[in-house]
């Protein structure tokens, strides 16, 4: 089958596309998914370069190599003991962490309860960016910092993957949301229902209330001035899994990082209000699977408006 690996850790450069790299199937709980779509994630680059806990967890005999942990397709293979799953349906979801999440690839085995039936009406390059940006920002608004409509949210890299929908999921509380993010994001921000902070012109500190809650989706200049900024018994929630929590728990400040396990249940509630046009998955970019390096390339410069997706199908 067509796909993109790797030969070792290393720069964008490191991908090369295959045509002939083993087909999976699907082992007990499992279902084979033909990619449509894929979504690019910071924590596809951080396992390609090597830098990220995941990727110390490789061997030899894992190259080469397939990432992406998050897609949506259309199911070839059901494996023993999946009954809710059929061949033909549409899903999408995202690999457990205990998963190695081969999605840069024409064909993908992911366990069946990882993924949930694709809304009609929400297009698969929607759908195979939505999992883990989606459950992040989940758990991070509704689990983490349990926000309500009592609290004064400021979410850092509101323009990014996971950032906006925070704002978003944050704002449909009630709560009173300000976002970091450069000019250029400023529009989406809005539409949402937060406040814009150009953080190229504004110090965040001089402009927003304190707030109750901060979800730092930069964590790299954004931590310490938060740390200072946030209320009185205030949450933190950083996005980064190797954040240091050191310097919050020294000042007795409440502060957590997410931890994200694909569930149905979840992945359904994202999907309808996609679908119901009350949560916006915005697709910064489609590139083809041909063009990974470069799509890998604008995520790691760190200012993609929204979500970078590969059009796998199609090619
Ligand atoms: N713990 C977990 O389970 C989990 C899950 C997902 C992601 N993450 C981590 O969360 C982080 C964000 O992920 P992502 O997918 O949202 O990344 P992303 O799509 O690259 O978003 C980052 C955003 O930050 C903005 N930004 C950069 N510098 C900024 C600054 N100084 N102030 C405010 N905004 C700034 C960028 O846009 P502009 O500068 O143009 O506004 C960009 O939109 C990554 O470190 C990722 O590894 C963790």
């Amino acid at each position: 089958m067509r796909a993109a690996v790797i030969d070792r850790f290393g720069g964008p450069d490191e991908f090369r596309i295959v045509d002939d790299a083993p087909a999976p199937s699907a082992g007990a709980g499992e279902v084979v998914v033909r990619v449509s779509a894929a979504g690019v994630n910071p924590l596809d680059y951080k396992i390609r370069d090597g830098s990220s806990g995941m990727a110390s967890r490789l061997r030899d005999e894992d190259f080469p190599l397939i990432l992406g942990r998050e897609c949506s397709g259309v199911i070839t293979e059901v494996g023993e003991g999946v009954t809710d799953l059929a061949v033909g349906d549409r899903v999408f979801g995202m690999a457990p962490l205990d998963n190695k999440g081969q999605c840069y690839a024409e064909l993908t085995a992911l366990p069946a309860d990882a993924l949930a039936r694709s809304p009609e009406g929400v297009e698969d390059t929607t759908l195979g960016g939505l999992s883990l940006v989606g459950l992040t920002a989940w758990v991070a608004v509704h689990d983490l910092a349990e926000v309500t409509g009592d609290d004064i949210v400021l979410v850092h890299g509101g323009g990014g993957g996971v950032g906006h929908l925070a704002v978003q999921l944050a704002a449909a509380t009630g709560a009173q949301v300000y976002a970091t993010a450069s000019a250029r994001n400023a529009e989406r921000i809005t539409a949402a229902g937060a406040t814009h902070v150009d953080y190229g012109q504004e110090d965040f500190a001089q402009v927003t209330p304190r707030p109750t809650v901060i979800i730092d989706c930069v964590y790299f200049g954004t931590y310490e001035p938060s740390l200072d900024h946030l209320a009185e018994g205030g949450r933190l929630v950083l996005l980064p899994s190797l954040a240091d929590l050191g310097p919050a728990k020294e000042r007795g400040i409440e502060a957590s990082i997410p931890t994200i396990a694909p569930d149905r249940e979840r992945l359904d509630a994202l999907a309808s209000r996609v679908a119901d046009g009350s949560l916006t998955l915005t697709v910064a970019d489609a590139l083809p699977l041909s063009e990974v390096a470069r799509a890998h390339q604008i995520l790691e410069d760190g200012h993609a408006p929204g979500k970078i997706v590969l059009a796998v199908a199609g090619e």
